[in-house]
């Protein structure tokens, strides 16, 4: 079933969950975690809004999140706090007697919706005409399930944030070179971190079906799909400058998702993990302006309190698909299960996620 199905197919949130009390919603999911116990898993990427993550399990980011997926054994009911591919992929790393839900099927990524299979099928032959058999495909988990399946089924993986430069030196070790998709944000600001030069980086153009490139083409040795991260890219090189000026004291540190621009002119760059992790270590006092989702940095200023931390965008907003997730949805979800209903459950067929896994995989012996 594709998401388009499975949109037809899903009923939206009962009016009774839109006129609830907090107080009595918070109570709800309490006592459905209890009844479930280790029957039911919750995970929640770091995106998260509060309301929600107050009741995962686990958070963490991409890599953690499919490596905690992938482990579990025991829960029979995966309710997802994150978007559409992270739910697939939990489907694919799961057992079949596991069923995936996520709360909200609008919940998606568009990142990922930049990609889609026919396009991709249609610039790999011409990416093999221009280059043959030289082509390593790697997907950043930030994409769909048949983009995952392509890349398993041509030799390559998919990567996360955490360990994109990691995957993208083993991939240099299979084939002389790679095509990065879909961000193509991070597969410049990885590759150019492994002393690639710019010059030998292609963009893709899977609208146009193009290469949008100006030198030789037979110097190519990165082929960056034109996708990027609608959040990410709101960073600006003119918000590092102002801040610059304004407060020089300030560390900047930023998602490898943002623009070369922003990476090259910020003090640190890494993955949400990273970005958590470092903060964390800063002494107290010192001063940070982070790039990443918002829902993430407010959380990051609530607990660290005697750090001055800012958004590095004062006019950022939390990711719009992430937060489709909210207490009303993750409540109906629960309320479901417990009535036997499993709802808004994302199942990838056999055949692709058989493929993904492959992909999966790769990343995950390696993560
Ligand atoms: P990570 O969790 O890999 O840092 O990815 C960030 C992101 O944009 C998730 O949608
Ligand atoms: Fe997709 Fe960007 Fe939102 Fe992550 S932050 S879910 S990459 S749109």
């Amino acid at each position: 079933m594709n998401v388009l199905e499975m949109l037809e197919n899903q009923s939206s949130l009962p009016e009774r969950y839109k006129t609830m009390a907090i107080a009595e919603m918070e109570q709800r999911v309490k006592e459905i975690k209890e009844y479930f116990g280790e029957k039911l898993y919750i995970p929640g990427h770091h995106y998260q809004k509060d309301e929600v993550i107050q009741f995962a399990d686990s958070t963490g980011d991409s890599l953690q999140l499919a490596q905690l997926a992938a482990e579990n054994q025991s829960a029979d009911y995966i309710v997802f706090c994150g978007v559409h591919f992270m739910a697939e992929t939990a489907d694919i790393l799961t057992g079949d007697h596991q069923a995936v839900v996520l709360p909200d099927l609008r919940a998606g990524c568009s990142m990922a919706d930049m990609a889609d299979i026919h396009q991709l099928n249609r610039g790999w032959k011409i990416m093999q005409e221009q280059f043959g058999d030289t082509i390593l495909p790697l997907t950043y988990v930030n994409s769909t399930a048949s983009i995952k399946a392509f890349c398993g089924s041509h030799g390559g993986a998919t990567v996360t944030s955490s360990n994109a430069e990691k995957m993208l030196k083993w991939a240099f070790t299979q084939k002389e070179r790679i095509l990065f998709l879909p961000d193509q944000h991070l597969g410049r600001n990885t590759a150019y971190d492994l002393g690639i030069p710019l010059e030998k980086m292609a963009v893709w153009n899977p609208i146009e079906n193009t290469f949008e490139y100006e030198g030789n083409l037979e110097d190519v040795q990165v082929i960056l799909w034109k996708g990027h991260c609608s959040v990410h890219e709101k960073f600006t090189v003119q918000n590092i400058e102002h801040l610059r000026k304004t407060n020089p004291e300030m560390n900047i540190i930023v998602h490898p998702e943002c623009t070369r621009e922003v990476v090259e002119l910020a003090d640190m760059a890494g993955s949400t993990n990273y970005i958590i992790q470092t903060i964390e270590n800063a002494p107290s006092g010192s001063k940070w302006a982070i790039g990443t989702e918002m829902n993430l940095v407010n959380r990051i200023i609530n607990t660290h309190k005697d750090k001055e931390i800012v958004s590095l965008n004062p006019h950022m907003c939390p990711c719009l698909t992430m937060n489709r997730i909210d207490l009303p949805h993750l409540l109906w979800a629960l309320e479901s299960l417990k009535d036997g209903k499993v709802i808004n459950q994302i199942k990838v067929d056999d055949t692709t996620s058989h493929d993904a896994k492959l992909a999966l995989d790769r990343m995950l012996s390696r993560a």
